[in-house]
């Protein structure tokens, strides 16, 4: 389902353009996920893990492209991709109602209202996508940012994984997985 491109101003004045990514920008999404991977504390993924190719960063955008109950919306400024939101739905026809959400941006883009512009479109894609029922996400327990974000937008704590992530030989995170029922009647 297509993502009606739309723009908007940040609360700092900055004109952001949100539209669904293309495979022509593989190379500039690769770059900016790896920019805010390595610059966050928060991220299960290391940078030195998320080392696609430009052939694997065009697959990779082109099954959210396929995938009926998928989306990737990229965040432009002045041309240049500062951040994104993606949203994958589940395979199997049993959970296929399921999206995961995931996003984030780079650091001069944050705190200025840009995560709640693609989280709010992208809450708004799929409650009008036919597929997907429900929303949900994993964030690192710490991540007070990203938590206080999904909580504006109604998502809830539904588990808690003690000690999910390895953060250093003996330190160790909690992940939190939240959750969103979508309103299909909004
Ligand atoms: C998490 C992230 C996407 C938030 O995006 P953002 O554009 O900064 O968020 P917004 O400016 O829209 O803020 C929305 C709300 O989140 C909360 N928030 C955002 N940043 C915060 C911070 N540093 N401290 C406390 N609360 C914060 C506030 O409640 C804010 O509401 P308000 O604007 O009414 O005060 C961004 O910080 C990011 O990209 N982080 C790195 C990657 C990451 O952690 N991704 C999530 C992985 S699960």
């Amino acid at each position: 389902m297509t993502l009606q491109r739309f723009t908007t101003k940040l609360k700092d004045g900055t004109e952001v353009l949100a539209r669904e990514a293309t495979i022509h920008d593989a190379a500039e999404m690769i770059q900016c996920v790896k920019t805010y991977v390595a610059e966050s504390k928060y991220m299960v993924v290391l940078p030195e893990e998320f080392s696609l190719t430009l052939h694997q960063g065009r697959e990779w955008i082109q099954a959210f492209i396929e995938a009926d109950n998928s989306l990737l919306m990229v965040a432009e400024v002045n041309g240049a991709i500062v951040g994104n939101l993606d949203i994958t739905g589940a395979k199997r026809q049993r959970i296929m109602h399921n999206g995961m959400i995931g996003m984030g941006m780079l650091p001069d883009y944050r705190r200025k209202g840009l995560g709640s512009v693609l989280l709010k479109a992208g809450i708004d894609w799929a409650t009008h996508n036919p597929y997907l029922q429900r929303l949900w996400l994993q964030v690192i327990a710490a991540n007070q940012p990203a938590i206080e974000l999904y909580k504006k937008f109604g998502f809830e704590q539904e588990g808690l994984q003690k000690n999910f992530i390895k953060t250093g030989e003996g330190t160790y995170a909690d992940n939190l997985i939240m959750g969103l029922p979508l309103n299909k009647t909004a």
